[in-house]
């Protein structure tokens, strides 16, 4: 199939060409806008689920859904290396900077409100030490105002200094967490402290994250009110979803599978967006006919996108475990879908369940499994056990 038409879009975070099955959480994303600018509360979501089913993608639409409507946002993401509260701080920083240039009246119509909501995102950005902000914003910094240093002051302030300036305008401040989870801990506690403010006072303030499945937990963790967020589970497509997600974007290029090619595809995937996307892209590429996607070519990709897959997504995760890391995994492979810790025990031949607690806790640090309830673990990588299983002893 000629690659120039290959429509397909595997990597992290690239959009696809058709967001499939995200219409209900899109819907409510528009209702989010809607009651904030009629100054009613409303719930803005916090998305976690497995890698890759589509996580940031559908972060990213429901930014570009909230920049559509004229508000203030900002994107930031969390690191694993836990040094990056001055980095993230930054990067706020910009973003805010960035953000309220493109959303605030010009100047000379700038209203005491949107003066002093300036003034304060000068001097959050001045003391993040973003260099030469001030005269892009052309507003006076607001000395002492979001400039301790300490997240969760400067946080409230600037959003509470803000507030009046976006209440005028009709308009939301959002700032959109991807990788939540990893989020240095001051700065995920200073976020949540304000969205608890925000939601006590209904400000036009609104937190959206998107991690992994330990993110509710996580968040419970570091403020007892986190229970007030929407947590929205993202989890992989409907058959019927799939088979759309991998015809349309060819169909639109005159392209067909045929049905045995899509039901290989489709079953292989598991419905997991980003699965979908390799395999597609690797049918798009062995098909050798102009507008066809046969069952021979299905089975080609079946292999390329595997390989790929380990490559991409499985490789170099497992390379990051320890020795004593990989033998909970290689144990853990063993069971479908999650696995008891006391059989993990028992299959190790350990004696407690504190026998593998240092393994369990680094590979949940490092964001490879998760404890979906207590005494249980699981995979965050849909198939990893498949690949586990295929890979040789090391
Ligand atoms: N709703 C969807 N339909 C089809 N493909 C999707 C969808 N959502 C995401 N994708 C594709 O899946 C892959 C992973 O998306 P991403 O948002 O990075 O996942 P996550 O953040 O959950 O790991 C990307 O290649 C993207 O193009
Ligand atoms: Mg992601």
């Amino acid at each position: 199939m000629d690659a120039a038409y290959n429509p397909y879009t595997p990597g992290a975070g690239k959009a696809p060409p058709a967001l499939v099955g995200r219409e209900e959480q899109l819907e409510e994303g528009r209702v989010v806008i809607s009651r904030t600018a009629r100054g009613v509360s409303a719930d803005a979501p916090i998305l976690y689920g497995l890698r890759g089913v589509g996580k940031t993608v559908l972060l990213k639409a429901l930014q570009a859904q909230a920049s559509t409507a004229g508000w203030m946002t900002v994107e930031i993401e969390g690191k694993q290396e836990s040094t990056e509260q001055d980095l993230t701080r930054r990067r706020l920083a910009r973003g805010l900077v960035t953000a309220a240039r493109s959303v605030a009246p010009r100047r000379g119509r700038l209203s005491d409100a949107w003066r002093r909501a300036l003034g304060t995102i000068g001097s959050f950005s001045l003391a993040a030490g973003a260099t030469g902000v001030e005269v892009t914003l052309e507003v006076q910094p607001n000395e002492g105002r979001g400039d301790s240093g300490d997240p969760a002051i400067d946080l409230e302030e600037l959003v509470s200094d803000a507030v009046p300036a976006l209440q005028e305008s009709h308009i939301g401040l959002a700032i959109f967490v991807d990788e939540i989870q990893d989020l240095d801990p001051a700065t995920l506690s200073a976020l949540i402290s304000v969205q608890h403010r925000a939601h006590q006072n209904t400000w036009p303030f609104h937190l959206y994250g998107a991690g992994l499945p330990n993110v509710p937990a996580k968040l419970a963790e570091a403020r007892s009110y986190a229970e007030r967020f929407r947590f929205v589970e993202i989890g992989a497509l409907r058959p019927e979803e799939a088979r759309a997600a991998f015809a349309e974007p060819a169909h639109q290029e005159g392209v067909h599978y045929e049905p045995a090619a899509l039901d290989r595809l489709v079953t292989v995937s598991g419905g997991y967006p980003y699965f979908v996307q390799v395999f597609g892209d690797q049918a798009w590429r062995a098909a050798p006919g102009p507008d066809t996607i046969t069952a021979e070519d299905a089975a080609a990709a079946v292999t390329l996108g595997t390989s790929v897959l380990d490559d991409s997504l499985f490789h170099s995760r497992w390379n990051r475990a320890t020795p004593a890391q990989k033998k909970l995994m290689r144990a853990m492979a063993e069971d479908p879908v999650q696995s008891q810790v006391s059989d993990l025990v028992a299959r190790l031949r350990r004696r407690r369940p504190g026998d593998l607690s240092v393994a369990r806790d680094e590979l949940i640090k490092k964001g490879l499994i998760f404890a979906p309830e207590r005494g249980v673990l699981r995979f965050t990588v849909p198939h990893m056990d498949d690949y586990i299983r295929r890979r040789p002893e090391d």
